[in-house]
């Protein structure tokens, strides 16, 4: 076969926050192909990189008081041990924010401004007065167009379902400071999607055969071919300051590139960070190599649309991308994955706990397939397969037979001729084999578990533990363990893409130099000697799982304070001399406060699980120096202290013991 080169990608995890399972399973598909291609004798070379530009970095720094580039760094440096905990072998991992991105997004808009594919017009837009900067959909909260409900984001209505633009909200307040919006108006710059040789080009890059999977290729088509308001819209491609990004070149005035423009080219930028390493001409690379992007499904349009556009105006030495991978969601016992932990996996804790990464390495490629589908973390299950298929089917082979070898023969392999279940196992190389190429993933690993049962089989058939008792069966004895140390051997190369380091120990036991796909045609023949035999991998146990999920100990841990940030918080008990139902609103009620020196109005978001005559006359604690808010029923001047969870059971209200006067500082 022809030596492949290939240039593999994983999609850039934004670079405001740690990874999530949801990370791990895609470096965990990927991982496993570009092993199967490695262990082929192809070159791989496997970019990985943050995403680390865009509006919402820029704000998350400056709420962690810490600049972008700061934070960003931060986030860089916690990649190392997710990636090395769960063997990920990317080449190089990079970050947007570097020179080679920033030279090669400005290149790439460049030359398709000169292809004339790019054009600048007007837009006008929400805009902070208070923050001085334009606001996106997602920073701007008001009431239903449809429905009135409070408090929806600018793009569609949570309570309806009713899609809107933010201009048509109710009452519309910024989400970063309160204030209202003004409209302004500013130049943007629109990449020209709608050209009719652009879309042409799309339609021929998706419909390559072999290129993407079906229903990649459909869904797609449906953005492509869109008419009426769903028809294919320019793209806006250009951001005011202020903005953590690239500059857009030649144009004067400060503006940036839009964050998904430069994100795509920064799989481009960690290969030249890379080739500038290892001393390889990029360009050269780029020419030869097929380029490989695996993803997750809710990316699809950015890749299939966008950016092989972008690659295909911007020309040479620029190419489109050969295959674009989907893969589904992963979810954790049926539950979205969700930022508040509980029903998520933590992969740091999960490694913390000693948990083995081959574990989970194999339960989800044993759950994966090419299709874009879903697959879900069941702990019951996990520790099944674990333990049944690893553990009980494939390690056991070598378990039970080694120590014959070994106690007997001093390690020698003697195999007699005629064996008939070798070269049905080296046969299967070859359908195993498709089935990663293929991204089949679930298929290649039930086809070497129903090996694995084969091999269990002819151990219990032979009975090593019997023949050992009389020395007239020695040399069937040796010729049985002989063929079942063969069979652990090949399904080792079957499993290797999956579990490295496993496949790395069982090497050293039997004395072998790394594994490659090849060597399946081959035996351990007679006269080799095999290393005394170590447990190659343990069971999970209950309790591990246990500790997994278990809830509290991940609570998430805000930032810590100095006493001088906790003494800005002017605290003060309160009485309630007054609750009243507010009319229109679901969750408000409104309270007046007796603070000591005088009297303060709240609304507070406690309807839900307070009447106002179980409120009246208890005390409660005000944050006194919180910025006065309008809200539609009226000034809110402070708020009361109250803790609620993100799924229930309720509100309660936070109250000092009885004695405490209204007015008294809470420190
Ligand atoms: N920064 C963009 C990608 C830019 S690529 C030029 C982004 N980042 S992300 O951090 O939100 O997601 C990174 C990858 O993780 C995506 O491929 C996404 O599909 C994948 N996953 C995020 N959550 C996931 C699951 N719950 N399950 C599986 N993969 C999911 O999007
Ligand atoms: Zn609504």
């Amino acid at each position: 076969m022809a030596r492949r080169k290939l240039f593999v990608t994983t999609a850039l995890p934004y670079a405001n926050g740690p990874f999530h399972i949801g990370h791990i399973m895609e470096y965990i598909q990927a991982d496993i192909w570009v092993r199967f291609q490695r262990m082929q004798g192809h070159e791989v070379h496997f970019m990985g990189a943050d995403d680390s530009h865009g509006a919402p970095i820029m704000l998350a720094a400056e709420k962690a008081g810490k600049t972008p580039e700061q934070f960003i760094a931060e986030i860089e440096k916690s990649r190392g041990p997710y990636l090395a905990g769960f063997h990920i072998s990317h080449d190089n991992w990079h970050t947007t924010h570097s020179k080679e991105n920033s030279d090669l997004s400005q290149d790439i808009y460049r030359r398709l401004k000169a292809a004339g594919l790019v054009y600048t017009k007007p837009i006008e837009q929400f805009f902070d007065p208070v923050k001085g900067m334009f606001l996106a959909d997602r920073y701007i909260k008001g009431e239903c167009p449809n429905c009135g409900a409070k408090d929806q984001y600018g793009d569609a209505c949570e309570n309806c379902s009713t899609a809107y633009a933010a201009t048509e909200l109710r009452n519309p307040y910024s989400a970063l400071s309160g204030a209202r919006p003004v409209l302004k108006s500013s130049q943007h710059h629109f990449f020209k999607l709608s050209d009719p040789k652009c879309k042409a080009f799309i339609r021929d890059w998706l419909e390559t055969p072999g290129r993407l999977q079906p229903q990649v290729v459909n869904k797609a088509k449906e953005w492509l071919e869109g008419s009426g308001d769903k028809a294919l819209a320019d793209w806006d491609i250009s951001r005011d300051p202020p903005y953590f990004g690239i500059r857009i070149p030649d144009i004067g005035e400060e503006k940036y590139l839009y964050v998904w423009l430069d994100a795509p080219i920064g799989y481009l930028a960690s290969l030249k960070n890379y080739c500038a390493k290892r001393k390889l001409d990029f360009e050269r690379l780029l020419a030869e190599c097929e380029q490989v992007h695996f993803i997750g499904k809710e990316i699809i349009y950015f890749h299939t649309l966008f950016w092989p556009a972008m690659l295909e105006f911007a020309g040479a030495p620029y190419k489109v991308p050969d295959h674009v991978y989907v893969h589904g969601f992963i979810t954790v016992s049926g539950d979205k994955m969700s930022k508040s932990r509980g029903t998520g996996i933590d992969p740091l804790r999960y490694l913390k706990l000693g948990m083995n990464p081959e574990w989970l390495r194999y339960y989800i490629a044993a759950k994966l397939n090419a299709n874009v589908e879903d697959i879900d973390f069941n702990a019951d299950d996990f520790a099944t397969r674990v333990n049944s298929d690893l553990v009980g089917k494939y390690i056991n082979i070598a378990s039970r037979c080694a120590i014959f070898l070994t106690r007997k023969f001093k390690g020698e392999i003697k195999l007699a001729p005629g064996d008939a279940l070798l070269p049905k196992f080296q046969e299967a190389s070859g359908e195993i084999g498709k089935a990663y190429e293929a991204r089949e993933f679930g298929r290649a690993l039930r086809e070497v578990m129903a090996l694995a049962d084969h091999a269990n089989q002819f151990v219990d058939q032979q009975k090593p533990w019997e023949l050992s008792k009389d020395p007239a069966n020695d040399q069937r004895l040796q010729h049985v363990c002989s063929v079942a140390i063969n069979l652990f051997r090949l399904l080792t190369i079957y499993l290797k893409p999956v579990l490295p380091a496993l496949t790395a120990q069982a090497e050293a036991f039997l004395r072998i130099a790394p594994l490659t796909w090849a060597d399946s045609e081959t035996l351990l023949e007679s006269g080799h000697t095999i290393q005394p035999y170590k447990h190659l991998m343990t069971r999970v146990e209950e309790g591990q799982l246990d500790k997994l999920f278990e809830q509290g100990a991940e609570q998430p841990v805000t930032e810590q304070i100095t006493i001088d940030d906790f003494s800005k918080l002017d605290l003060r008990v309160a009485r309630i001399v007054r609750a009243e139902q507010v009319d229109g609103a679901d969750k408000l009620v409104k309270l007046t406060l007796d603070v000591g020196s005088g009297t303060r109005t709240v609304f507070a978001g406690i309807k839900s699980d307070y009447t106002p005559d179980k409120l009246e006359g208890r005390l409660a604690v005000l944050v006194a120096n919180l910025a006065p808010r309008k809200m539609k029923f009226g000034l809110s001047e402070g708020m009361v202290l109250a803790a609620s969870g993100d799924d229930g059971p309720g509100i309660f209200l936070v109250s000092p013991d009885a004695g405490a006067r209204p007015g008294m500082r809470v420190k």
